[in-house]
């Protein structure tokens, strides 16, 4: 418990210099922009609008609260919290000048936040899960929070998506000699791409989007097979998530979504679309769209091995590696790489086309970050595929429902 309070008073020490929700809301269309976003999102989850009709939600970690408006917009009746007494104040303001009703904002860490026992029809929480120590206890209140047969949404930012973020943080701490000044600076040099789409598609400031993952050093991703597993575990079922997780494969379109029935296919499924969150580019859609039948056993455990390796390395605080794991990282993309080539024989180009040099250059990066000499220059030159395009963004989102 006494970590649980150390490591939420680090993150907010952070937050509280710079709010890293803080959405771009200046004038009404900015607004509607904002609404339209989040339209499209429950679409694609497949939530109809009208479930949030008159309904009792909670928000754990509202941040400045701009998501909260747009479920009042959907009909939500709101309790948000946040320990960042800072949000709070701007979300009140903001409530005010949009002249809202039906939402409560108040200053609280989750930790200290007891749970009301099923009294909401939906709890949520989004982007919030990879700041806390304990993610499993996140997920719990939120699961007990909830009436039976209702919903919980759960933003989060998947593990193996976080890998790109991470190497980020490693470089940045390599070069920047602890300064925050020398950090912003590094940033815009060498992550300008990244930066550059999460203002466009996140609406976030830059100022805020670099304080929440270069400045504040506790950003940890949620692997969806992890929350798969919570969710047995607690009795509730998967009802929809974005990106969703599914084969295409239909014979007669008229026909409602196939189950995938095989536990071994959902399992390798999940896992190549983990891997697709850290590598894919727009270009690799189709491939993605088109896998159908992988059976092979081991791609899985492969996949999971290199997502669970790097991060581990990456989340040391020095980010050295030391030589086993060096070689076992390179193993283990090996295989995968043999792997996909079995498994995917007419699909191979596509795939392989951005997986080998991108994971190539995840491990030569790794290198250079053990490399004492590291320089600006000689992580420059490092840097080819990786922090370009599509890879390595965004946020998952899933809603279950309970039993
Ligand atoms: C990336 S922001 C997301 C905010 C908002 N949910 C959104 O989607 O815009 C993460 C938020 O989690 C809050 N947070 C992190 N750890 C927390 C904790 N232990 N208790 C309460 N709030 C927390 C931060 O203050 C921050 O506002």
């Amino acid at each position: 418990m006494k970590k649980n309070f150390k490591f939420a008073n680090r993150v907010l020490k952070d937050f509280k210099k710079e709010s890293p929700s803080q959405i771009n809301i200046k004038k009404k269309y900015d607004f509607k922009k904002y609404l339209t976003m989040h339209e499209n999102l429950f679409n694609n989850l497949k939530f109809p609008l009208e479930l949030f009709k008159n309904k009792k939600v909670i928000d754990l970690g509202c941040g400045t609260g701009e998501v909260d408006f747009v479920l009042n917009k959907f009909g939500a009746k709101l309790e948000c919290l946040d320990f960042n007494g800072k949000s709070i104040d701007y979300a009140k303001k903001l409530k005010k000048k949009l002249k809202l009703k039906n939402i409560n904002f108040r200053t609280a860490s989750i930790e200290e936040y007891k749970v009301k026992k099923k009294h909401f029809d939906i709890s949520t929480s989004f982007g919030v899960i990879t700041h806390v120590y304990d993610q499993e206890g996140l997920f719990k209140k939120l699961v007990n929070s909830t009436k039976k047969k209702g919903y919980i949404i759960l933003g989060f930012v998947e593990d193996a998506g976080l890998i790109q973020r991470l190497l980020h943080r490693a470089i940045i701490r390599k070069l920047s000699n602890k300064s925050e000044k020398e950090i912003y600076v590094y940033a815009k040099k060498l992550f300008r791409e990244h930066l550059d789409r999460s203002m466009k598609f996140g609406m976030r400031t830059y100022r805020g989007i670099i304080n929440d993952y270069l400045v504040n050093q506790a950003y940890y991703g949620l692997s969806s097979t992890k929350l798969h597993q919570w969710a047995q575990k607690y009795n509730l079922e998967f009802y929809s998530s974005s990106p969703e997780i599914s084969l295409p494969l239909r014979i007669d379109p008229g026909i409602k979504d196939q189950k995938i029935k095989s536990t071994k296919l959902k399992i390798m499924l999940n896992s190549i679309f983990r891997l697709r969150s850290i590598f894919s580019q727009q270009s690799d859609e189709e491939v993605y769209n088109n896998l159908i039948t992988a059976q092979n056993n081991k791609l899985d455990k492969d996949i999971e091995s290199f997502i669970n390796l790097t991060t581990h390395i990456l989340q040391k605080s020095n980010n050295n590696a030391s030589k086993k794991e060096l070689k076992k990282l390179n193993e283990v993309k090996k295989k995968i790489k043999e792997n996909i080539k079995f498994s995917f024989k007419n699909l191979e180009k596509n795939i392989a086309s951005n997986f080998f040099p991108m994971s190539n250059e995840i491990f030569e990066i790794i290198k250079e970050i053990n490399n004492k000499k590291i320089s600006f220059r000689s992580i420059k030159k490092k840097i080819n595929f990786l922090f370009k395009g599509y890879n390595g963004l965004g946020t998952s989102y899933y809603i279950f429902k309970k039993n």
